[in-house]
């Protein structure tokens, strides 16, 4: 309760200096971080590229689903947010880092493409030409085959239709998780096979 309490504060706080970037009132409910996790799967040998982490709920919930923290690479651009998550998960890669320059930070850290990418970040309300650099990273970093997952709390798709004609992605709706303020869904991209 006391972390949930400290969560939503230290949230709220961010939320008041840069809404666009933050981009929700609270950080994401129990249910809705157990579906992403679900969703993305669990893959021990596998790198996971976690973006937009803020108090770091969704990779709570990555670690419990049995992803271990030594595989997780966290890309979290408010610098508030880095201490806190150090402190949270020691054996994770934390990287205090905008999402548009995911290649150069994960080529800096020895790693080339990878397979899951987990995706929190207010896509509806990012500038577009970030928003376009931010997916153009994704296909980028994306090995044949990856998957993406992200929530939206929009009712259509979180990423313009462009991004799958562009890059060559399906898009599947996943769950609706009416418990979750605000209530949000799951989408789940997978590159198509060449
Ligand atoms: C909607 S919050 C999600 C936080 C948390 N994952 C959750 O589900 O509660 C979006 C997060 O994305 C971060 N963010 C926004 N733009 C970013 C960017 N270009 N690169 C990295 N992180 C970014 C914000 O600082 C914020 O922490």
């Amino acid at each position: 309760m006391r972390q949930k309490f400290q969560n939503a504060s230290s949230f709220i706080k961010k939320m008041v200096k840069s809404p666009q970037e933050i981009g929700a009132v609270m950080p994401s409910g129990k249910n809705l971080c157990r579906s992403m996790a679900q969703h993305i799967g669990v893959d021990e040998n596998e790198i996971y590229v976690e973006v937009g982490v803020g108090t770091g709920v969704m990779t709570r919930a990555l670690v419990e689903a049995g992803i271990p923290q030594e595989n997780l690479y966290l890309f979290e651009s408010e610098e508030g947010f880095i201490a806190e998550l150090k402190e949270k998960f020691p054996k994770a890669n934390v990287i205090h880092g905008d999402a548009q320059f995911l290649q150069k930070y994960l080529c800096q850290k020895g790693i080339g493409k990878v397979s899951k990418i987990v995706s929190s970040l207010p896509f509806k309300s990012l500038p577009k030409p970030v928003a376009a650099n931010i997916l153009e990273q994704f296909d980028m970093i994306l090995k044949p085959n990856g998957k993406i997952v992200q929530f939206t709390y929009a009712v259509n798709e979180p990423y313009p239709r462009s991004f799958k004609n562009i890059y060559g992605f399906t898009a599947n709706r996943k769950n609706y998780i009416a418990k979750n303020i605000p209530p949000a869904t799951v989408w789940l991209y997978t590159r198509s096979a060449i």
